[in-house]
């Protein structure tokens, strides 16, 4: 079956690569030229393990292209829409621009009875909006099928995903719905066939279940937070009851770590405009709820620099401080909305020397954020370091040495804002360490002595060091 894709980042890229790894004939179609460039050579525009290899496996059997040209789109059966819908400039509304230039681009191409799916995550009642939109064309079928990828695992959760969400007209088992489902029926056989759920509903239902979704995930890391802002106020180790409380199989472990909390290109604007079509709905106490929850995540970003100046005997101003990590979470180059960059910012508006580094997300941040001093070597980074902030928990940050480290640094001083290092092995190489919730507030701040001049390197002292503000020196990976 042939297939066109639009919007090809994060999730159509993916996308794409997987139903041509099903067997369909499938064109991504995208606006940003160098983006295309790239994934017609073969390799993501971004970092998302799995993905080279599995465009590559597209395009060895010829049945993978990407496009700028919405011509190419013409004679494909099924449209997937997958493009962003971020947060309004001027509200907590989602942004539906693209959404609808998209659609608008695909009309004149779209064949006799084509199927236009959405997959992007959007407000309830977009789907309606967008009927409008395809008025002319009564005989083009519509569906909404959400997307429920995790960056990181993308690969692996569109090759097996946990379910798959049909909207379709009248919902479950209407007549109008039928056409509907027997096309996303006919694109995602594979997965049917190995019994991957297959839920089909009403257009309001698909639109919401997706932003419920991730509004609980949203409401389950603040509320263990808010328990770690308590066990910091009582001397209670959120770890070990966020451990036990997991260990409920009615709770569960998963989304109940507490740390600095959740940013990236979805759960912060989902759960805004969730709250927004809460209000629109007239439904205030989940506007309210959601208003609770993105106030605890972002008090955590604040609660991590007031550590950060506890840890500095209240003064930030002239520390020479190191970030590790920069993407919005490990295994994704992403850093929109990263709780890791806008501590750094706060940081560095305190007057701390700040150096950032990251294993993949350097040059997005770089470009983001020029003020900031960027370098990609750790070792470098690290050196004659003062106070160490752990904010991605990469698992190269998890696994440093703390006897390593501490030979790099100036001071042995970390806040694992994360809450992943092993408190007591570093505490046993002379490192104070903080972390959010662990209720280690009563220990010794500064240490008493200085740490040794740094002799161990933690990597090859080969990585070339990149400091942002001279675009010269910025690292020439591939992006
Ligand atoms: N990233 C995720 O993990 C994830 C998971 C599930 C759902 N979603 C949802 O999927 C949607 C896309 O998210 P993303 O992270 O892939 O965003 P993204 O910004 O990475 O990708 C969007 C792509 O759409 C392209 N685009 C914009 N306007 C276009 C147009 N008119 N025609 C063709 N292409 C156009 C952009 O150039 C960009 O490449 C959002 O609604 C998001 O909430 C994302």
């Amino acid at each position: 079956m042939k297939i066109s894709v639009v919007g090809c980042g994060y999730l159509g890229a993916v996308h794409a690569a997987t139903l041509a790894s099903m067997g369909h004939t499938v064109v991504g179609i995208d606006v940003d030229a160098q983006k295309v460039a790239h994934l017609n050579k073969g390799f993501a525009p971004f970092h998302e393990p799995g993905l080279d290899e599995l465009l590559r496996d597209g395009f060895a059997t010829k049945r993978l292209t990407f496009s700028t040209d919405f011509a190419d789109a013409a004679g494909a059966q099924t449209h997937f829409l997958c493009v962003g819908t971020p947060q309004s400039k001027t509200s907590d509304t989602a942004d539906l621009s693209y959404v609808i230039a998209a659609t608008k681009s695909l009309l004149p191409h779209l064949a006799r009875g084509a199927a236009v799916v959405g997959k992007s995550t959007v407000p309830v009642g977009t789907v309606d909006m967008l009927r409008g939109i395809l008025a002319r064309r009564p005989d083009v079928l519509l569906g909404w099928n959400p997307e429920f990828l995790r960056q990181g695992t993308a690969v692996k959760d569109s090759l097996v995903p946990d379910r798959l969400v049909y909207g379709v007209p009248g919902g479950k088992d209407s007549a109008a719905g039928a056409p509907v489902t027997a096309a996303l029926d006919a694109v995602y056989e594979p997965l049917i066939s190995a019994g991957i759920p297959r839920l089909v509903c009403n257009f309001a239902t698909a639109e919401l279940i997706k932003s419920a979704s991730n509004a609980y995930l949203a409401t389950k890391l603040s509320f263990i937070n808010a328990i770690a802002e308590l066990c910091d106020a009582s001397g209670a180790d959120v770890t070990e009851l966020s451990e036990a409380m997991g260990l409920d199989p009615r709770i569960g472990n998963r989304y109940l770590h507490a740390g600095l909390g959740f940013g990236g290109g979805c759960l912060p604007k989902d759960i805004r405009s969730f709250r927004a079509q809460a209000q629109a709905l007239s439904v205030p106490s989940l506007d309210e709820w959601m208003g609770v929850v993105d106030s605890i995540n972002l008090g955590q970003r604040a609660r991590a620099v007031d550590v950060a100046r506890d840890m500095c005997k209240g003064f930030l101003s002239g520390r020479t401080v190191t970030v590790l990590g920069a993407a919005f979470k490990p295994d994704t180059d992403d850093i929109r909305d990263s709780p890791s960059l806008d501590v750094a910012l706060q940081l560095a508006a305190a007057g701390a020397h700040v150096t950032v580094t990251d294993p993949k997300a350097i040059n997005n941040a770089w470009m983001r954020y020029p003020q900031l001093r960027f370098e990609a070597s750790t070792t470098r980074a690290l050196e004659g370091a003062e106070l160490v902030l752990l904010l991605t928990e990469w698992d190269e940050y998890r696994t440093l040495s703390p006897a390593a480290v501490g030979s790099l640094v100036r001071r042995r001083m970390v806040l694992d804002a994360r809450n992943v290092l092993d408190a007591r092995a570093w505490r046993a190489q002379g490192w104070t360490v903080r972390g959010l919730g662990t209720g280690s507030h009563d220990e010794t701040s500064e240490p008493l002595t200085e740490a040794k001049p740094p002799v161990v390197p933690v990597e090859p002292l080969n990585t070339r060091p990149f400091i942002v503000g001279s675009p010269a020196k910025a690292p020439s990976t591939r992006r």
